[in-house]
């Protein structure tokens, strides 16, 4: 963009799930087009951002990323705390991370905006021999709950990009 940036809007979208199920990975390729298979466990809260333009206005994807594990999380409300979207995220091939969805979506909505926008997000996509929950399931689960949902790679960078997009779009 000649002339510097010039940002319309800063939309904070949060990213949760278990440990593991690839968030910080999910990130990193939304942020920085990159993904390493030796990524170490979150501690604590980080944040990356992007801007992208939606609609001819110029949009900040503010991202923010935190623990999976409880004894590396941070304070709950000051994550949650303006996020205007959510991406809900497990691991296709972790039944558990799965079966773990319903307490994040309790936590997310006992903490943040109620108009906030959320994406059910089944990752690594590409490990279809190792799948543990069916993309049926996941769709049923996600029109119960009125949310969006997709399956991502973000090793081999599958819908990552249209995750964010549709959440930022809808929170446009
Ligand atoms: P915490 O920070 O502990 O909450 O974990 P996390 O959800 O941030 O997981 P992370 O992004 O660190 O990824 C965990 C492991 O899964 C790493 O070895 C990643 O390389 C791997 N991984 C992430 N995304 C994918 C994917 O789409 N496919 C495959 N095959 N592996 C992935
Ligand atoms: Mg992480």
């Amino acid at each position: 963009m000649a002339g510097g940036e010039k940002v319309d809007y800063v939309f904070k979208v949060v990213l949760i799930g278990d440990s593991a199920v690839g968030k910080s990975q999910i990130l990193a390729r939304f942020a920085r087009n990159e993904f390493s298979l030796d990524s170490k466990a979150t501690i604590g809260v980080e944040f990356q951002t992007r801007t992208l333009v939606i609609d001819h206005k110029s949009v900040k994807a503010q991202i923010w990323d935190t623990a999976g594990q409880e004894r590396y999380r941070a304070v709950t409300s000051a994550y949650y705390r303006g996020a205007l979207g959510a991406l809900l995220v497990y691991d296709i091939t972790k039944r558990q991370s799965f079966d773990h969805i319903p307490r994040w979506l309790e936590e997310l909505r006992g903490h943040a905006d109620k108009n906030i926008v959320i994406m059910l997000v089944g990752n690594k996509s590409d490990l279809e021999d190792e799948r543990a929950v069916s993309t049926e399931d996941a769709k049923e689960f996600a029109e119960k709950e009125n949310i969006f949902f997709l399956e991502t790679s973000a090793m081999q960078a599958t819908n990552v990009e249209n995750s964010f997009q549709t959440v930022l779009s809808e929170i446009f």
